[in-house]
């Protein structure tokens, strides 16, 4: 909460004190602001997520970071797209092109080391075209989607063969045996899960844990009314199993909301909207969503802030990661991408997900072809009224 209820305050106490920008960035502060505002307040101990800088996947040699998880033990699963890109040329009418159509020949799947980076072991090559979600169940399956490939696989703990397919190969498509660029997976304790579908098609899907078709929801946004049930690209979904919600990032709406999950003994309801997560226009398009089940908190990630800054001539949005309460409050921003830590070019934090402890947090930075580790860290601010 303290950035924002600071930025809150100053423009509340002197509304003059900073001009122009609609929205505000503590980054955007001179240092003569910020001194004159610090100096009001006393000072306190605030905990926020900051960057292990000696966690570093340079040596792993990953292409573009789509997704990440951890497993039982905590261990880090990647998965990224080697040397393929997603381009304009990849899709013809969300049919694959042929020279996409060849796999991607290097391992694409990773587990290391949640501490140091350390590989530990590596498969899917030859399989996959373009790389996209990937999670962990609480069994230790591993499930990844294939948007190229318009699949959903399940893959058994240390085997790398799927025990579950879903979805026709390279055949994008909207009924209940087709996806048309699935964008991720979440699955409950149950087994049950859902599909979230995705670039083309506009809705989230349930199955049963043997991969039944059980109910779908949403669909495209058409204009008019924005309602809980329109979407422009569910791009990630997590669950919070203890709520009984799914919890879907609604990317080109700039939301997240949440939806009756219906698991167990609740089934009729699965689908039904609960509650809005991340107000639309709150964080700018959310790319990620993350339940941390140690804090009961949720993590999110943008593409952008709004306060863009200018390299090599071209317009930059730097990346960001918040913290929200399972209620819809935002209660931190982090991962304070800055030209100078963005090494390649703009960063995009496709995927963040924590750890079992909640205490550290990993990003997949997309075009910076690496992850991220934040670790939460105490350190002094200074906040109005904190005791
Ligand atoms: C899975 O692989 C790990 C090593 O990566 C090994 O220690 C473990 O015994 C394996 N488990 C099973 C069930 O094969
Ligand atoms: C929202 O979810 C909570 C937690 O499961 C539940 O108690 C409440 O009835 C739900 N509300 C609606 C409107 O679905």
């Amino acid at each position: 909460m303290w950035p924002l209820l600071l930025v809150s305050c100053l423009v509340w106490v002197n509304p003059a004190t900073l001009a122009a920008p609609q929205y505000f960035d503590l980054d955007t502060w001179t240092p003569q602001q910020m001194a004159a505002f610090l100096g009001q307040y006393r000072q306190a101990r605030v905990a926020s997520p900051e960057e292990d800088i000696n966690f570093n996947t340079d040596s792993l040699g990953l292409g573009d970071v789509s997704a990440v998880d951890v497993d039982s033990e905590g261990d880090l699963f990647i998965f990224h797209r080697a040397g393929r890109s997603w381009t304009s040329e990849t899709f013809n009418n969300n049919v694959l092109s042929q020279s996409a159509q060849v796999p991607i020949v290097s391992n694409t799947i990773l587990k290391v080391s949640p501490d140091n980076a350390r590989l530990i072991s590596t498969f899917g090559n030859n399989f996959f075209n373009m790389p996209h979600g990937l999670k962990v169940d609480s069994n230790d399956n591993l499930w990844v989607t294939d948007v190229g490939r318009h699949q959903v696989f399940r893959f058994p703990k240390n085997s790398t063969t799927p025990d579950l397919v879903l979805g026709e190969k390279f055949v994008p498509g909207s009924d209940s045996a087709h996806f048309c660029k699935p964008t991720d997976v979440a699955i409950a304790s149950s087994g049950e899960f859902f599909v979230a579908d995705g670039y083309c098609n506009s809705r989230i899907l349930k199955f049963s844990k043997d991969g039944q078709f059980l109910t779908q929801w949403g669909n495209p946004y058409a204009g008019g009314r924005l309602t809980p049930f329109n979407f422009r690209i569910p791009h990630s979904v997590t669950l919070i199993e203890n709520l009984n919600l799914l919890c879907v990032a609604d990317r080109e709406n700039q939301r997240a909301l949440c939806y009756n999950a219906g698991l167990s003994n609740n089934a009729e309801r699965a689908g039904t909207f609960n509650r809005t997560l991340i107000p639309e226009g709150d964080m700018g398009k959310v790319f990620a969503i993350y339940y941390n089940s140690a804090d009961n908190t949720v993590v999110a990630a943008s593409e952008t802030s709004r306060v863009p800054y200018v390299q090599a001539g071209l317009i930059h949005y730097p990346a960001r990661a918040y913290t929200y309460s399972i209620t819809g409050v935002q209660t931190d921003v982090w991962a304070r991408m800055t030209p100078q830590t963005a090494r390649r070019g703009p960063s995009l934090i496709h995927d963040l997900c924590a750890s079992h402890d909640g205490r550290h947090f990993f990003l997949a930075d997309l075009p910076q072809q690496r992850v991220l580790r934040y670790t939460m860290t105490e350190r002094p601010f200074f906040l109005q009224g904190y005791k």
